[in-house]
């Protein structure tokens, strides 16, 4: 199974943590066809941890909850199947998931085969609990050779948070997407952090395979499972652009039945997400890589991508010498930009080119190479 560009869809686990059900998850994807996430691109909708009983049945299956989920996960599948959607659920490489709920360990094949009946899509498989003497290669080959095996086509995305020098060996594991840092919370510093942590790992994400920097926070505004304070509009664009710029799997994680129509508009800003699904997958120089990030992209197309974030807390400005890409001013050749949130264009630019940035907030400047 080839997952061609970084997997986009929406997780229960940021807003509604233990308190997922049926009408929850239906909601999200009815929100998601509604509200035109589907036509941007958004195609998962995948249930997080919390969803078992404490204990497997007899016949040593994975229970649903029946409280949560009184007409059962094929039911449920079917629902969002029907919608265009595909259906994603969450397991764990331990004998516990993070909650407490059963884990993978040792029934990694019949669990693989049960959510292949039950129809599923894709399989979050997460890392706490993992018996001592296991290690990380070894937990995810095996669930992602029992998802093969399975019968059916299921998206493996692992998450293991960075640890055990993760990018090193999941590709070779056969997952499709990565975690490769602890657990997002709704404010500034959390998504900063994030990405900053990620800026030297990013030559391993590539076509296939993609590093995941964790479930969006885009509207959640300080409430939900993981609220921390929350953010401003504008640093949820901010956010969204930086997802974007590394390619990440773009997975909401708002209520979508409260989102605003400004934050609806960020998940679905067509351009920056013509970025995250560059099918070329090119991880960006680190031009700057200090309280501003500057970065530069090669797209697919023959564009070029000059961005620049300011994690400081005021205007503040950098200038690229166009030297350091490799252009020399004898060459005759500049850029032409358009600049993607303001829709400013640059008309020819040569030698150097500065960029004024208000606190928190981006420019995202796309354009050609040209000597005219
Ligand atoms: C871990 C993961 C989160 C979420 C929770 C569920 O912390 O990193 O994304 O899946 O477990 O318990």
């Amino acid at each position: 199974m080839m997952i061609k560009t970084p997997p986009m869809g929406w997780n229960s686990w940021n807003t509604f943590g233990w308190n997922i059900n049926e009408k929850v998850v239906k909601d999200a994807a009815d929100m998601i066809v509604e509200k035109g996430l589907n036509d941007a691109g958004y195609e998962y909708v995948v249930i997080d941890d919390c969803w078992s009983l404490k204990e497997r049945g007899n016949d040593g299956r994975i229970v649903p909850d029946p409280e949560k989920f009184p007409n059962g996960m094929k039911a449920l599948a079917d629902y969002i199947h029907s919608k265009g959607l595909k259906f994603g659920m969450y397991s764990c490489s331990g004998s516990r998931t993070c909650g407490g709920f059963p884990g993978s360990f040792d029934h990694e094949f019949v669990d693989a085969k049960t959510f292949a009946e039950w129809g599923v899509d894709f399989l979050k498989y997460d890392y706490c609990n993992k018996p001592a003497l296991m290690n990380g290669p070894i937990l995810y080959n095996r669930m992602s050779m029992a998802l093969k095996a399975s019968g059916r086509d299921i998206l493996f995305s692992a998450c293991n948070w960075g640890c055990d020098e993760v990018e090193k060996w999941v590709r070779s594991a056969g997952v499709h997407m990565y975690r490769s840092t602890g657990d997002i919370f709704d404010n500034f510093e959390s998504f900063k952090n994030i990405a900053v942590s990620q800026t030297d790992k990013l030559a391993y994400s590539a076509t296939g395979c993609y590093n995941d920097i964790d479930m969006l926070i885009v509207g959640m505004h300080g409430e939900g499972n993981v609220a921390n304070g929350g953010c401003s509009d504008v640093e949820y664009r901010t956010h969204f652009a930086l997802w974007c710029l590394f390619q990440s799997p773009l997975m909401i994680g708002c209520d979508l039945t409260k989102v605003s129509d400004v934050n609806l508009e960020v998940l679905k800003n067509k351009d920056l997400i013509a970025i995250d699904q560059d099918p070329d997958c090119r991880p960006p120089m680190f031009l700057r890589n200090d309280s501003m990030l500057v970065l530069f992209k090669h797209m697919a197309n023959g564009e070029y991508v000059l961005a620049f974030f300011n994690f400081s807390d005021k205007e503040d400005w950098r200038d690229i010498e166009l030297y350091d890409l490799g252009i020399t001013e004898a060459s005759g050749m500049g850029f032409r930009f358009k600049e993607l949130i303001t829709g400013l264009e640059t008309g020819l630019v040569k030698t150097h080119f500065a960029s004024v940035v208000p606190a928190h907030d981006c420019r995202i400047y796309r354009g050609i190479l040209t000597d005219k």
